[in-house]
């Protein structure tokens, strides 16, 4: 099923990008001419890669950004009413489903998989564990007619949407050809995801040389970190964005095949995307499907844990035959005095991101 949605990704995402992103670009320029939707201002962190998001082509405006942030809280996108983006994607969490191990949707049914943070998404080359997206355009659709999540159908959204006064006017106000249509929907919600830039933790204060300083811990941490784990969470994203199997016992409740489940080869089953650790301290639980409470316990998974399944990660998690990555007890502390440094509260509590 996951293989199908993503084959009408792609179906989808040539026909919008074919039916003109330059031609709305210079709509938005000429709305900005002779009304007051003006483009916001995204600035891009100095310590950050360039973004794989193509920004020109659907630059937030003040109007797409507020219409993207009604529909990202708004349970209308799903069957019943009440399941909203935000609904799973928690911001004070760095828009994780907080205590929730596999996220649950409508009807309180459940999925099979953890909800990732929502953060600096405009810098991701692929989205979900196993890549399955590779448009952040596109990434709504799956949520939205997922059974076990929003589980609706984009026409039935559009209909609704198009009956309420409210959005008739948000939408005239965002897009230059008024429409309420997929494309224009996708396209706000993506204005309100681009905004979501988590790059002002203690972490980045210091490598900006902004007056901050690691403390001794601190600054023991990363040199264990950059030592044993940058080799994959790495640069300032904290992940090489490939996919990998960290040595993870399989479940056998959800046997998930990972990145295999997109390519179909047995070269890539049990690999997940290596994710991002900004904000890790707030995005418990952890792995693909939420299995570990705590970072202590992610440590112990990397120390003593980790189990040879299929394309366990030959390069940094199993040294000369050993199994693992060897941590000493006070390691551990050191790497999450470190890692706590990545939690961005400015990010966190952001009233722009706020549903109220
Ligand atoms: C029922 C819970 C739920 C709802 C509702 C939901 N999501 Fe998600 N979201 C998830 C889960 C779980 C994943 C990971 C899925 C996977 O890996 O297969 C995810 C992944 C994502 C990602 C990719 C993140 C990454 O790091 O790759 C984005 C972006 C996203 N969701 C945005 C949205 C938007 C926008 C909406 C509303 C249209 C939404 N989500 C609704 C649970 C949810
Ligand atoms: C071989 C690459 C690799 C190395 C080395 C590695 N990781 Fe990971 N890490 C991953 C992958 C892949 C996942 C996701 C696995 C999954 O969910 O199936 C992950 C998940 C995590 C998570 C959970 C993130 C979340 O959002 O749920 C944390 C925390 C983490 N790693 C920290 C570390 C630390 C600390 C080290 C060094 C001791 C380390 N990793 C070394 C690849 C790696």
């Amino acid at each position: 099923m996951k293989y199908s949605v993503f084959i009408l990704l792609i179906i989808f995402l040539s026909a919008c990008q074919n039916e003109g992103l330059d031609e709305s670009y210079q709509n938005l320029n000429d709305e900005n001419s002779d009304n007051e939707n003006i483009f916001l201002d995204l600035e891009l962190p100095s310590n950050f890669p360039e973004p794989t998001y193509e920004i020109e082509n659907n630059r937030p405006t003040q109007a797409g950004f507020e219409l993207g942030k009604k529909l990202f809280y708004d349970g209308k996108l799903s069957s019943t009413g009440v399941i909203s983006c935000g609904f799973c994607h928690i911001q004070d969490f760095a828009f994780t489903h907080h205590t929730h191990v596999v996220s649950h949707g409508v009807n309180g049914a459940l999925g099979t998989r953890n909800a990732p943070s929502l953060q600096n998404m405009i810098f991701m080359e692929d989205f979900n564990w196993d890549g399955s997206v590779s448009h952040l355009d596109a990434q709504p659709i799956v949520p939205i007619t997922t059974e076990f999540e929003m589980n609706e159908s984009i026409t039935n959204v559009l209909t609704k949407l198009q009956n309420d006064e409210e959005y008739v006017q948000l939408f005239n106000a965002a897009f230059e050809n008024d429409t309420i249509d997929t494309q224009n929907m996708l396209r706000a919600i993506s204005q309100f995801v681009m905004m979501m830039v988590s790059a002002d933790s203690k972490y980045d204060k210091v490598v900006r040389n902004e007056g901050s300083h690691f403390n001794e811990m601190e600054e023991a941490g990363k040199a264990v970190f950059d030592q044993k784990c940058a080799g994959c969470h790495s640069g300032s994203l904290f992940t090489d964005q490939s996919y990998r199997n960290n040595g993870l016992p399989i479940d056998p409740q959800y046997d998930d095949e990972g990145r295999m489940r997109v390519t179909g080869e047995e070269a890539d089953k049990y690999k997940f995307k290596v994710p991002s650790l900004r904000n890790i301290a707030v995005t418990f639980p952890y792995m693909h499907d939420g299995r570990y409470q705590t970072l202590r316990d992610v440590l112990d998974h990397y120390d003593s844990g980790v189990v040879q399944t299929q394309n366990l990660d030959s390069v940094f998690i199993q040294e000369n035959g050993q199994l693992g990555i060897p941590l000493t007890e006070i390691e551990k502390d050191e790497i999450i005095a470190y890692l706590n440094t990545l939690t961005d509260d400015n990010f966190l509590l952001d009233d722009r991101f706020s549903e109220f």
